[in-house]
């Protein structure tokens, strides 16, 4: 199995997003994550954001902090992409989106979209809703007006409703989710789908930009970065996920060592 080290475009930090000093003012071209929930997973690190001692106004303070330091390295047509979803707190409906949505609008970021991530083989469970929830968000937000989209990259298949006759993308993305485990190790507890985080690479990014994840994961963003030719900037707190993302990593070895 490779080390992270060998990895020439690929950066991981293992501290937490709140503070990302690493990182060079202007130089990322897409923020590209998923951040943990409010009290919704338990990541297993006593700094993590979202646990249930953290009020809903300390999470979005201390998201706010993470969306601040992303505008800062963000170039000025660079865009930021997080996927999240509304949470049930005790039978009442946090609209969490559109929290983070405002939070960084407050910030100075042009809010472009609540993209809707279809997804199709979601399956009853985890909360107490009556009706099953088959979609996220995906909060499109950019640092100015004028930022870099690609829309001839967005990809095609007949399945997705995003793209319909006219050939304009909409903002209704349909991405099954696949459950199991990677290699010998038990899958992240909340991966997202690799061919959603590519659309988002393609849109967003040109070969030899840079994308930045604030909260790495399993690193389904460092994957589809690197295998799409962009380098990558990974931050997350749980160390225990190096041997995951490296296993994730092994298959563009050899590609991400000798491109560019
Ligand atoms: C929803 S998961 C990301 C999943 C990822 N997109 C993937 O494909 O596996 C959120 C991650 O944020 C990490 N995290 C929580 N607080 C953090 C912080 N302050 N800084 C960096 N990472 C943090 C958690 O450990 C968890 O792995």
């Amino acid at each position: 199995m490779p080390e992270l080290d060998d990895f020439r475009n690929f950066d991981v930090h293992w501290s937490s997003s709140e503070e990302m000093k690493e990182v060079r003012e202007e130089s990322v071209q897409s923020v590209i994550t998923s951040p943990p929930y409010w009290d919704l997973k338990d990541y297993g690190h006593e700094d993590q954001i979202g646990t249930s001692d953290e009020s809903y106004e300390l999470y979005h303070d201390r998201m706010a902090e993470v969306w601040r330091e992303c505008y800062d390295v963000l170039s000025d047509d660079g865009t930021m992409w997080v996927v999240v979803d509304t949470v049930m707190e005790r039978g009442d409906l946090q609209l969490l989106p559109y929290h983070i949505a405002e939070r960084a609008e407050d910030i100075g970021f042009v809010l472009q979209d609540m993209v809707v991530w279809h997804k199709p083989t979601a399956i009853a469970g985890m909360t107490d809703r009556n009706v099953v929830n088959k979609k996220e968000y995906v909060v499109y937000l950019s640092k100015n007006k004028d930022h870099k989209f690609n829309e001839g990259e967005a990809g095609n298949s007949l399945e997705d409703p995003a793209v319909s006759e006219d050939k304009r993308l909409g903002n209704l993305w349909r991405n099954p989710v696949k459950r199991g485990s990677i290699g010998n190790n038990v899958l992240h507890k909340a991966p997202y789908p690799t061919s959603l985080i590519e659309r988002i690479v393609r849109l967003s990014s040109n070969e030899g930009d840079t994308i930045l994840d604030p909260f790495l994961g399993s690193g389904t963003t460092a994957k589809s970065a690197l295998r799409l030719k962009r380098k990558c900037i990974g931050y997350e707190l749980n160390e225990d996920f190096d041997d995951i993302i490296a296993d994730r990593l092994s298959d563009l070895k050899q590609q991400s060592l000798t491109d560019f």
